[in-house]
Parts: C-alpha cells; structure tokens; sequence
C-alpha cells in the first residue's frame, strides 16, 4: 500500500496551488529536453522539469560542465513568479551513465543474476549521490520489465523473469535512490506502466523499413546516431517489438507484470513512466482503466505520471484530441522533448473549453508538487554533494563487486578456475577491451558505443592486473594465434551496444565471425573457456560442445576487473539464471515449446 500523505506537504501543496494561474499549472506538466528549451522559457511559462534523453549530454561532457548546465536551469526556474524550483531528470540507469568518468555499473539483467537486494540498494544509493553531485534528482529508472521475448532490445533492463523478484529488486533500488526520506535522495520512476515486456513480435508501429522517408524527418531516431545503419537494423528486427500490443489477459496481467508497481509503491515511489505500448485496445498513455482507476485508485499510488518520450504523439494524428484523451486518462506530467509551446497551448484551450477539467489538472498539479515538496527541492533547491563522489574509487569497488556476484557460469569442465600462472594465457574478441562494449546501450550515448567512451577498466586490462608477471598473457582480437599452444585461452565475444527498439533482434545467434574466432582459437588451446557479453540469452547450442567453459558475462559496465576476480578463483561464481535460455528461435517468446528442452533453466547455473 501507498505510503500516508504528509499533512504539512498536503498544507503547503493546496497552498500552492491557490495562488497558481493556469498557465502556470501547465507549465508544471511540462518537461522539456535540454536541447529545445528556450532561455527565459523556463521562468516565462514555470516549467516543472528539464530533461536529458539518451546522450543528451553538455560539451564537454563531464561532471563539473553537467552539474552547471543542470543548476543553471534550476537556477532559472527559481526567478519564476511563484520560483517552484524544476527539477532535473535523466535515465542513469546503471549509473550516472550518460556522464564522462561516472561509475557505471552492470545493467539490471547482471543485478538479476547477482541477485542481492542489499547490492541493487547500494548501487542505487551510490547512483543518486553520483547524480546529486552534478544537480540531477530524478532518475529514470528502475525499469520493472518482465521480457517475455528476449527479441525485444530492452530485455537488459529487466532484472529477472519472475514478478516476485523484479518486486524485490525494484524495491531495493528504490529505497536506494530515495535515500530515507528522499530530501537526501532522488526520484525513481518506475518504468514502463505496464506490461511493456509483453509485447508479441511483430506488433510495434513505430518504424518499418518501407517509412523510410520517415526516417529522415524523426529527430528522435536521429538521435540514435546509427546513420546509415538504420536500414540494416530494420531489416534485423529493430522496431518490431518495441512499443508494441501486449495481447495477455487482465489475469496475466495483474499476475506478472503489476506486482513490482505494488512493490515501489509500497517504498515510497512518487514517479511512474508509462510505457509506449498498448493494451485492452489502448495505447497506455490513453488507458485510463489502468492509470487511474487500477493505479491511482485501487493501488492508491497518490504520486504522478510521467509520459515517455513523445508518447502523446503517438496517440492521435490530431494533437489536441490526443492531449485530450492522455490528461483525462490520468497523465500528470508530458515528457514533451521539443514543440512544448504546442503542448502549453492546447491543454490550454482543452481546459478553456472544458474538454479538461480544472479538477483533473489540479489533481495532475498536487500530485507533482507533492513530489518535490516530498524531495524537499523548495528547501534546497541546489544540491551540494562534492563532484569529487562521481566515478570516485568506493563507487568502482562497488562496480567491481557487482561485476564478480553477476557472472553466471554455464559450463565448467575442469577449465576454471584459471590458474594464474598457467603456461600461457591466450585471450581474443574485441568485446575483451573494449570499455563501450562491456557497457552495452544507455551509456555515454543513447545507444552506447564501441571503443574508451568513458573511464574504467577492460575485462584484458583485469586480467593483467591479476596475474601481473606470474604467466605471460597474449591479447588477439581476432583470434589470430599463429602456431601457439596454451594450456588455456579465454575468448570474449558478444553483442554489439543497443537502446530500446533499436536493439530489437529477429535472430538471437552469435555472429558468424565471432563463431568463426571461437572455433580458430579451439585449435591453439587445451582449455577453451568463452564469456559472452549480452543484454539477453543468446543461442549458443551451435557452438557450446566445442568449448570447455561458458560464463554469461551479461553487462557489466566499467569496472572489467570484476571479471578477473572469478575467472583466476579469488572468487567464486556466484551469478544465477534468471532467465529461460532458449536453445533455439523456435522457443521464444517465453513457454513456446518446440519440443526440445531449453538450453537452460532458472537455477542451471554451476
Ligand atoms: C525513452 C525511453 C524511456 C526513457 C525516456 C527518456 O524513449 O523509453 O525509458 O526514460 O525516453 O530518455
């Protein structure tokens, strides 16, 4: 159940409120990218938020240039009439993550495998301090996503299969990033309301291929920066999932995918994100049964609703019937990243001429004053935690940490551990020193990126560390070993990074190059382990006979000397299955039996 309402907030909330014009109600539910807001707009029209999508990063990008573009905003929104102070948000997901030199730890299918509530808590606390220290108080995040099919490109941000422990996984992250009683802390959202992870293949409208003069004119999928790749995603599956219809009854529903809303909620949670997808015949930003008669009625969350980005866009072709039908939905607050003067004018004139009423936009206002008289930003509108707490060295043992209890060991015959001083170590794949490729999507970029987009350290440059000058260790990222012989070889092979849609895959095998490398490398080794870095199972049953040893490295963000930590034993593994590993495409989406068993099961891991 909710947490009870605070009677000296409620105070001060209707106190507020009777003094606000309605423009200035609207600018409240107004949250605008950091790229299209105009200087003085924010003091002009009071707007309640300022955001930064995947990437939307000051320049330079670093902690110091981060936390004065954010405060410069805050600062703005403090000369307003009434001076309610805005606040920031950013998807930190695993980590401050779209900040140069932040820690950034293993996406949430790691924390999953790890599967330590008391871990998720630190991390999250550990994140909020990294945001607070450059202005930021509202996190996009924890995602509570149950992927029923692991094609869907955001699979990662789930943290299991199973309702009860997304519920506590989410929950321990939130009491993370709230801090006690959040005034020290920031907002979670937690995303996406709901059933985002049950969309059937093949059900998403937001792009195909044949709109490709679509494509050109998205700024959205602009700012992806995949250029002419775009084509070649598609024809992959980008998109074809992605915001899509969950077709599962109200039963399957309430069973799988509310329970972690209950859970946040239970916590404090005062920021819910709706998903783009639909269900009951609704896209969600317009299901009102759902947002205000299941969440904000029976599950009594008195926080507010936030869109996702662009969402009411996609509503209707006619704006105003789309605003219209998203606010008397139950929306509170339009994430509306660029034309925010269009949004302001007409539920301006959908409340002038009574197709909103002014009951639901005071309610949309209480719920987000609420929220940052909650946060106390009214108090101490500017943070003061020190810079120095970003990417600070607490943090990345932290990460560290989380990287060694997510490893998930498939198979072990008598390959690890590696003894340190084996004769010869020989370790292959450009996914084993590569910072980008360990952090997979939502890092630096929206979509990440190959190569040193940030500071931290490779999986290669921890195992030098480990075994210092007691075994030679010879680094190819090809595989290309000549004649050598080793006792042992460590390949590193995975997916390339990927957000959202964009990461939506018809066909989970490895590539055929990295397959190629594995079976090049069998032929200089004894011992042949192989550690695939993935947002999701991948089909592995073509090539898994051939090696002795398999660990699911998922992604585990910056601190690469995790891996090091367990592969040489100084710790054991300790990563678990949370997901159904399918043995082959024909058994996705979740439960389709093709007659063979899966790969693995929930609890396989050694
Ligand atoms: C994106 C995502 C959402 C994110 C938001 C802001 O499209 O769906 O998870 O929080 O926009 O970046």
């Amino acid at each position: 159940m909710t947490k009870p309402l605070d009677e000296k907030i409620e105070a001060g909330v209707e106190q507020l409120l009777q003094q606000m014009t309605l423009g200035e109600k609207i600018g409240q539910m107004t949250q605008v990218e950091k790229n299209s807001i105009k200087p003085g707009d924010i003091a002009k029209y009071g707007i309640g938020s300022i955001l930064s999508g995947g990437g939307g990063n000051p320049e330079p990008n670093n902690p110091e240039n981060w936390r004065n573009m954010v405060n410069g905003f805050i600062e703005e929104s403090l000369t307003s009439r009434l001076g309610i102070p805005l606040i920031y948000g950013s998807d930190c997901v695993h980590g401050h993550n779209n900040c140069v030199d932040a820690t950034i730890f293993p996406h949430n299918v790691g924390l999953g495998a790890a599967g330590e509530t008391d871990l998720v808590e630190r991390i999250a606390a550990a994140t909020a301090q990294e945001m607070m220290a450059t202005g930021v108080r509202w996190n996009f995040a924890p995602a509570v996503s149950l992927p029923i099919d692991l094609r869907w490109g955001r699979s990662y941000e789930g943290f299991s299969q199973d309702p009860a422990m997304i519920s506590e996984m989410a929950a321990a992250y939130v009491r993370g990033l709230i801090g006690g009683d959040m005034t020290t802390g920031v907002l979670p959202s937690v995303k996406h309301f709901v059933g985002d992870g049950a969309a059937s293949w093949g059900s998403s409208t937001r792009i195909t291929a044949e709109q490709w003069e679509l494509i050109e004119s998205d700024p959205t999928l602009a700012n992806a920066k995949v250029g002419e790749f775009m084509m070649d995603l598609l024809k992959i599956g980008a998109w074809q999932i992605d915001q899509g219809v969950s077709e599962i009854d109200e039963a399957t529903l309430r069973e799988m995918h509310l329970p972690p809303y209950a859970a946040t909620i239970a916590e404090g949670a005062m920021n819910i994100m709706v998903s783009y997808s639909s269900w009951g015949g609704f896209k969600m930003h317009a299901q009102k049964y759902l947002l205000t008669d299941v969440l904000k009625g029976e599950m009594g969350f008195n926080g507010f609703l936030v869109t996702d980005w662009e969402a009411i866009d996609q509503i209707d072709d006619d704006f105003y019937t789309a605003v219209v039908a998203c606010i008397n939905a139950g929306i509170d607050m339009n994430m509306v990243p660029f034309n925010y003067m269009r949004y302001i004018e007409t539920l301006t004139e959908a409340v002038n001429k009574g197709d909103v009423p002014m009951s639901r936009i005071d309610d949309a206002v209480r719920r987000i004053l609420r929220a940052k008289m909650m946060m106390g930003v009214f108090d101490q509108p500017i943070c003061d935690t020190p810079l120095s707490v970003v990417g600070c060295e607490p943090h990345r043992e932290l990460a560290r940490e989380a990287v060694r209890k997510s490893l998930t060991c498939l198979k072990n015959e008598n390959a690890m551990p590696i003894a340190k001083d084996s004769a010869g170590l020989l370790v292959a794949g450009r996914h084993a020193h590569d910072i980008g490729l360990q952090c997979g999507g939502w890092t630096i970029e929206w979509m990440g990126g190959a190569g040193a987009i940030t500071s931290g350290t490779t999986i290669l440059d921890g195992i030098k560390e480990a075994v210092g000058d007691t075994a030679e260790i010879v680094y190819s990222e090809d595989g290309e070993f000549a004649g050598a012989k080793a006792k042992t070889a460590f390949v590193v092979v995975g997916e390339e990074p990927y957000a959202e849609g964009m990461g939506d895959r018809s066909d989970l095998h490895l590539a055929a190059d990295q397959v190629e490398m594995i079976r090049k490398v069998r032929q200089n080794c004894e011992k042949l382990v192989v550690m695939v870095l993935s947002g999701r199972p991948i089909i592995v049953s073509d090539w898994i006979d051939e090696v002795d040893g398999l660990i699911a490295g998922w992604l585990p963000g910056t601190e690469g000397d995790g891996v090091a930590d367990v592969l040489f034993g100084d710790h054991p593994f300790k990563g678990q299955l949370r997901y159904t590993w399918p043995r082959s495409m024909g058994q996705i989406p979740l439960g389709t039996d093709d007659g063979d068993p899966p790969q693995f099961l929930p609890g396989d891991a050694l």
